[in-house]
């Protein structure tokens, strides 16, 4: 039935491309009356309605969601499956939270079942969040990987994904070795990447975690695969780059280790970055290296600010990310309400058309996926949602009387799962509220 060409119709708003430039470039692009048409699981047409639905498409079934906003589905830059059990738990900093709650979650997925079970749930609740498209974390076992493509290929979901390498600094039971984690990630890599919508991403956990040895068969790794991705996190918290400088006391800085290793490179993406010097990131841009920021994460683990603007205006591209379990939220809504926080604290408050930007758009480009989501362009994959902005008394009252740029910013703010009305993965609908 997906295959029968149709119409959605609403209020259409997406943004416009604005890669490598500063921030204050994106712009929204509404069409009040709008329509969609949606034709093998593609956006083939957009327009004004009246435009779009005249001759032959007149007859096409309509979804008419007048009166509510079609986007473009929501891409999370960088996320744990494994985490979804840990989310919000109490008190404490990135290294000890790592040891406390992350390792021993991590460790139940040994069992291949606790990993399907997990990768359904997970799945759904980014569908009930808007989310159609993400860069997810995997745990050190293979069948981790296996579960989540799995999962995503089922729904038909573009995803990219990778087992988690790590080999020292981390219990034993969840230890890979250079030799089994380049040998697994391999395999994986042959089996997932380039199947239907799925990407792999070669995923050392952290510098900390993984030996020499290990990161220069990881690099091989990316050497042998330039078009996978390379997915990471840098910079995260104070004491985590005083513990990479004090293992990696050759190094320039804690970008410098992965850059000396060579996986600084283009579909590299490092989450956080929030402690880079002007160096780091100018090396950052000249190889195309990408930025998932994670502001729920770095509030909630008090790790710090991430300098948006120095890495935008560095001309570094950076997408929007929740980093769940880390990160406190499934929301973007939510994690866009951070990134406004943090942008706010750095002095320079975002946009409704720069936090829809990042949330969309942004962490397409960030993703290299942008040619095939992030926007309601004609030829793009249909991943939309349909949002009521009118969801909840509150955000009712606060949208009618404003204008829609205002409303948007006030929904970023203070929108959750329950303005998510319907979520369209590849043209299908996989969650409907109610
Ligand atoms: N650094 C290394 N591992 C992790 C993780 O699981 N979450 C976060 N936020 N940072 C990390
Ligand atoms: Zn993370």
């Amino acid at each position: 039935a997906s295959h029968n060409p149709y119409a959605l119709r609403g209020t259409l708003i997406d943004c416009d491309a604005v890669a490598g430039t500063a921030v204050g470039n994106e712009t929204l692009r509404v069409i009040e009356d709008g329509a969609l048409i949606i034709e093998g699981g593609r956006v083939t047409a957009r327009g004004p309605a009246a435009d779009v639905l005249t001759g032959d498409r007149a007859h096409l079934p309509v979804h008419d969601y007048s009166g509510r906003w079609l986007l473009p589905g929501f891409i999370d830059s960088h996320i744990h499956y494994p985490q979804t059990d840990i989310i919000a738990s109490f008190g404490s900093q990135l290294l000890e939270w790592l040891e406390r709650y992350t390792f021993p979650a991590e460790a139940s997925f040994a069992d291949p079942d606790v990993a399907r079970e997990t990768a359904d749930f997970f799945l759904q609740e980014l569908f009930r969040n808007g989310t159609t498209s993400a860069n997810v974390l995997g745990t050190v076992h293979a069948h981790s990987a296996d579960a989540i493509f799995e999962a995503a290929r089922r729904q038909g979901m573009r995803l990219i994904a990778g087992k988690v390498m790590m080999d020292r600094n981390c219990p034993e039971a969840i230890q890979d070795t250079p030799e089994s984690g380049y040998r697994d990630s391999r395999e994986l890599l042959e089996r997932w990447h380039g199947v239907d919508r799925l990407r792999y991403a070669i995923t050392p956990r952290f510098a900390p975690t993984s030996s020499d040895e290990q990161l220069r068969r990881t690099a091989e790794l990316a050497r042998e695969f330039p078009d996978a991705y390379l997915h990471t996190h840098l910079a995260e918290n104070r004491n985590e780059v005083a513990w990479v400088s004090e293992l990696f006391p050759w190094a320039r800085s804690y970008m410098d280790v992965y850059d000396q290793y060579g996986l600084v490179r283009e579909r590299s993406v490092f989450a956080h970055c929030i402690y880079l010097d002007d160096a780091d990131r100018r090396r950052m841009a000249d190889t195309g290296a990408a930025i998932a920021f994670s502001p729920t994460s770095n509030t909630f683990l008090g790790s710090g600010l991430l300098e948006y603007r120095d890495a935008r205006a560095t001309g570094i591209r950076v997408g929007l990310a929740t980093d769940v379990g880390g990160g406190s939220s499934f929301s973007m809504f939510r994690t866009a309400s951070e990134a406004y926080k943090v942008s706010c604290l750095n002095g320079t408050p975002l946009s409704a058309a720069s936090l829809l930007h990042l949330a969309t758009r942004g962490s397409a480009e960030a993703l290299d996926i942008a040619d095939r989501v992030g926007s309601l362009d004609a030829d793009k994959e249909a991943d939309i949602i349909v949002v009521d902005p009118a969801a909840t008394p509150l955000t009712a009252r606060r949208t009618a009387p404003a204008t829609l740029e205002e409303s948007l910013f006030a929904l970023l703010m203070l929108g959750d799962d329950r303005h998510i009305e319907t979520t369209y993965v590849g043209g299908r609908i996989v969650h409907e509220r109610n």
